[in-house]
């Protein structure tokens, strides 16, 4: 992958290089619009960044104590109630070796990692990426080694293939994006949409159905299924493929219920695979009754959140009414469109 093409933005970071000034990195969850699931198997997927959903990591060194070891400890922020699943994962392990080599770091490094972050873990809304992103970035300028956007996504890709497995990229993308993308094969292009002007864009609600779910064990539940049967996999990546063209033309064109329509219909495939639960169906259908132009899954499922799509912001506020009463424990309204980057 060349760095021309990644749509990214290096983040906040100070020189930081010496001990006891913080490196900052910064990152952003993610809400997938069509594609997910077929994306991994190459099919093209419309994401969009959620900037009201960050993650901050403060990277401080300190000077290495005696042993030879490299020192880097993990701390969570604020986390209350603490999450279920441990937000240090493996994969941020894994991205601290795999930093040391693509900064080619030669001395030990030590230093004290504080991940602050607002993205509910196991929704689907980027939690691992955005983490691993900012971590990422928050080292980078702990250590004086600024990365270019390859190597940030090369970092983040390697700490996702270790927390989901197989990892098609547009997580380690989007969480970096300042604007919806379409993805594939590794690479993103900024969607041509604005917040205002002659053609409407539309307001998503994401909503979080309380539940967690594991995109590793959706991505491994989909492989094995796909591995005994070739044309079911063949249909699905074909038809979630020609649903995601469509909406795309449908989003240049400013026809949003046809978009909404091509949402409404990935979500009854992805739930035909065992990708839904009943409480996100349920969701779904209650986003449709309040007046929702689309409605479907978003993310690797088996839990976590929808996304609706309402055409304006008073249809927005009964759309996530109408979740609500369905049982969502939280809701975000997401305009489409551009917003600043986190590097100021
Ligand atoms: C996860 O946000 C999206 C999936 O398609 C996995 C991936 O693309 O890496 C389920």
């Amino acid at each position: 992958m060349s760095s021309t093409d990644l749509v990214t933005f290096p983040g906040r970071g100070g020189t930081g290089a010496e001990p006891g000034r913080p490196g900052v990195g910064r990152a952003h969850g993610k809400a997938i619009l069509l594609g997910e699931h077929a994306v991994v198997y190459g099919a093209p997927a419309l994401v969009m960044p959620m900037p009201q959903l960050t993650v901050t990591v403060h990277a401080t060194r300190f000077a290495c104590p005696g042993d030879g070891a490299d020192k880097i400890s993990f701390a969570i922020a604020g986390q209350h109630p603490a999450p279920v699943t441990p937000l240090v994962t493996d994969g941020l392990q894994y991205l601290v070796e795999r930093f040391r080599e693509r900064a080619a770091v030669t001395g030990r490094m030590c230093a004290d990692v504080l991940i602050d972050s607002d993205i509910p873990q196991g929704r689907g809304l980027g939690s691992s990426a955005a983490c691993a992103r900012a971590a990422g970035l928050a080292l980078a300028a702990a250590f004086g080694r600024p990365l270019d956007p390859a190597a940030v996504y090369d970092l983040v890709q390697a700490s996702e293939t270790v927390a989901h497995g197989r990892a098609s990229g547009i997580d380690a993308l989007a969480t970096g994006a300042t604007a919806p993308l379409l993805f594939r094969g590794g690479s993103a292009r900024e969607l041509p949409i604005t917040l205002s002007g002659p053609r409407p864009a539309g307001v998503f609600v994401v909503a979080d159905s309380g539940a967690g779910g594991s995109t590793k064990e959706a991505v491994e539940l989909l492989r094995d299924r796909f591995e005994q049967d070739e044309q079911i996999k063949e249909a699905f990546v074909r038809r979630v493929s020609e649903l995601t063209t469509a909406a795309l033309r449908d989003l240049e064109d400013g026809r949003l219920t046809g978009f909404g329509a091509h949402m409404t219909e990935n979500h009854r495939l992805l739930r035909d695979l065992g990708i839904s639960t009943e409480p996100i169906d349920a969701m779904v259908e209650a986003a449709l009754a309040a007046g929702g132009l689309g409605a479907k899954i978003t993310g690797g499922g088996l839990g976590g959140c929808m996304i609706a799509l309402a055409g304006d912001p008073g249809q927005a506020e009964a759309v996530a009414h109408g979740i609500q009463e369905a049982g969502a424990v939280r809701t975000w309204v997401v305009p489409v469109g551009r917003f600043a980057s986190h590097d100021r």
